[in-house]
């Protein structure tokens, strides 16, 4: 990544920071990946060349210029949604400095509704809004998931409980390899691949 882009994004990071210390409202917090994570997501979407990339939670837009900046290399796309029009309307403005608002497809409202009404197919889903409506959105995305698809989401380590039906849905999908990397917070990563795709191992065990 450019040094400017990643001025910019240490910049984002720290009024994330001061603004969650600040405030005591949940709603209102940042709430951003730590860093390594954010380049951990990038640097998959850019090894595993995905360009169909689905996000759930954009809050200001932290990650999504992470993962932006991994579709300007593979030539791809992501949709990104979130419920706070405020959040939303940062995002979009942090995405203009990067230069990156081109690769994003920015979405408001309830992340469930929405993804009933996506059309797919995704290769690559992050899941980072809350963790009780993720099995409902992993549930309506599984007909829309590429043969070859990674999944993955924040806060295994730091939220065990919150993320435990997220995890227990994870894990009862055919064909999947799942683990969890002690990377920030906890971040869990399920794999499938087009192999397993053609050997017939969709769906639900
Ligand atoms: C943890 S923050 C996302 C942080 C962001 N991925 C980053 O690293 O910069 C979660 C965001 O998801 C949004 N959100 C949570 N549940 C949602 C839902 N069901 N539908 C839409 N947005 C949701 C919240 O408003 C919040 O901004």
């Amino acid at each position: 990544m450019k040094p400017q882009l990643l001025d910019l994004l240490a910049s984002i990071e720290r009024h994330g920071r001061e603004n969650d210390d600040r405030e005591s409202d949940r709603a209102r917090k940042m709430l951003n990946l730590e860093p390594e994570t954010a380049q951990l997501l990038s640097i998959l979407a850019r090894s595993a060349r995905t360009k169909r990339v689905l996000e759930i939670g954009t809050s200001n837009g932290y990650s999504t210029i992470y993962l932006a900046s991994a579709m300007a290399e593979t030539d791809g796309k992501i949709i990104s949604i979130e419920r706070s029009p405020d959040k939303q309307t940062m995002a979009r403005e942090n995405l203009i400095r990067a230069g990156l608002l081109d690769y994003v497809d920015l979405r408001l409202g309830e992340a469930t509704a929405i993804v009933s009404e996506l059309t797919g197919p995704f290769d690559f889903v992050f899941f980072d809004g809350d963790r009780s409506s993720a099995p409902e959105q992993v549930r309506l995305l599984l007909p829309k998931l590429a043969p070859t698809v990674l999944m993955l989401a924040d806060n295994v380590l730091s939220h065990p409980a919150e993320i435990a039906g997220y995890l227990s849905a994870v894990a009862g999908l055919k064909g999947f390899e799942h683990m969890v990397v002690p990377v920030g917070k906890g971040l869990s990563l399920a794999y499938r691949s087009a192999a397993c795709t053609a050997e017939g191992a969709v769906g639900v065990e």
